[in-house]
């Protein structure tokens, strides 16, 4: 991480500008911690400055180093020469290093909530590929198909980009997210086939499965009418509780196999298959045609509010709703009007941490790229409550 190590921080300003950075104002903990809150052209960051005992080490701050590392360094640098202090250590004067080639498979999430647009497309979506051999398999026998392929295991995303790079598959588009949020994010029946083989079975923690009441309820207004969602497992009860599931709607259509052979055997049914165990697929026909799902507004604020009235009813606490929590981390001061939370807020599987930043005349995260997911909305409704109630 980007810091220097000064000896003093004299006599500074707020706000106070330099090119296209402005250093809007300083906020303080009552344990001292101190934040500077920097914009950057339309974006906001925050910088952390930890006093010692001899000196002072001015850092980025994690949270917030989502932009391109150089912005970072340079607003270090601008800050390090407006304190007057002598420079003891500093890593930020390293020339701007060439940026890292991002794989054109590998998106964000930004990208399927902005710009996928899967008119035209004929798509598949792969949730915890692993080693990606199913996914590679997809992908080259349908080359005119998008294949999606979601994985948290971030070694496994590097590996599938390897090969794809390797081998010239191209119609692949790889997501490093949580599958049971995922596909809140697609249009409605816009998938042929969802594949779900070998999921982790989580026997005794079974709220952590990817199958649940809200994932076949996405998965029913994302497929396509006649699209399928493919369960393979080598583990009863999960195939178990999952045709559960499925009979527990109040229509459904089922294919049942043990044991069926398929093309192309993954990693974990090799395995599994060495020590002899059954192979389960469940198959889920869709029969229906969803309604397309309105694009969510930005979660904004519409008013302000006196901090001190914020300062009075914070406190460190964690509201926990069904499908959301929030939680209260911290607050720094900067005067009567205006002030920074530091909160986590979102789903339990996904949450997300930020600055809530409110001066006199606004409320605004930071970093502003929150994205409108169902249990954000939930979570940014009932902070809204909290503030304005
Ligand atoms: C047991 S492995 C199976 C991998 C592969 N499908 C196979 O058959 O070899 C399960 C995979 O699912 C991934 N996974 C687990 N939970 C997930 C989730 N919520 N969203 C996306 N991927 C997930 C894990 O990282 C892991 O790679």
């Amino acid at each position: 991480m980007p810091n220097v190590q000064l000896t003093k921080i004299k006599n500074i300003k707020y706000p106070f500008s330099k090119g296209d950075f402005t250093f809007l104002a300083s906020a303080k903990s009552e344990r001292g911690e101190e934040i500077v809150i920097v914009s950057f052209k339309d974006k906001k960051f925050v910088l952390q400055i930890k006093k010692r005992e001899n000196d002072y080490i001015v850092k980025a701050d994690k949270i917030t180093s989502i932009l391109p590392i150089w912005i970072i360094q340079e607003a270090i640098k601008i800050f390090a020469q407006k304190s007057q202090g002598e420079i003891l250590f500093s890593n930020v004067e390293s020339k701007r290093k060439k940026e890292k080639k991002v794989s054109p498979y590998l998106k964000d999430i930004e990208f399927f909530f902005n710009e996928f647009d899967p008119k035209n497309k004929k798509i598949l979506v792969e949730i915890g590929f692993g080693s990606g051999r199913h996914l590679l398999y997809q992908a080259k026998k349908n080359p005119s198909y998008i294949i999606i392929g979601l994985e948290i295991h971030r070694p496994s995303i590097d590996q599938i980009l390897r090969r794809c790079e390797v081998e010239g598959v191209e119609n692949i588009l790889v997501i490093n997210y949580d599958a049971r949020i995922f596909l809140e994010f697609l249009h409605s029946n816009s998938v042929e086939k969802i594949f779900l083989h070998f999921p982790v079975p989580w026997d005794k923690k079974p709220h952590r499965r990817v199958m649940g009441e809200d994932f076949i309820n996405e998965t029913i207004r994302v497929l396509q009418k006649g699209g399928t969602l493919e369960l393979r497992t080598d583990s009863e009860n999960y195939f178990r509780y999952s045709l559960d599931l499925f009979l527990n709607l109040s229509k459904t259509s089922i294919n049942i196999h043990k044991n069926r052979e398929l093309e192309i055997s993954s990693k974990y049914e090799d395995r599994w298959r060495r020590l002899n165990k059954n192979i389960y697929d469940l198959i889920f026909i869709n029969e229906e045609i969803s309604p397309e799902n309105e694009k969510p507004s930005p979660l904004l604020f519409e008013n302000s509010v006196l901090f001190s009235k914020i300062k009075k009813k914070f406190k460190n606490e964690i509201i926990r709703e069904k499908d959301f929590f929030i939680r209260f981390e911290r607050i720094f001061e900067i005067d009567n009007y205006s002030g920074v939370l530091k909160i986590s807020f979102g789903a339990y599987q996904k949450s997300e941490h930020f600055y809530l930043y409110i001066s006199k005349d606004n409320i605004e995260y930071i970093p502003n790229n929150i994205l409108p997911s169902k249990a954000n909305q939930k979570a940014h409704k009932r902070l809204k409550e909290w503030i304005y109630g």
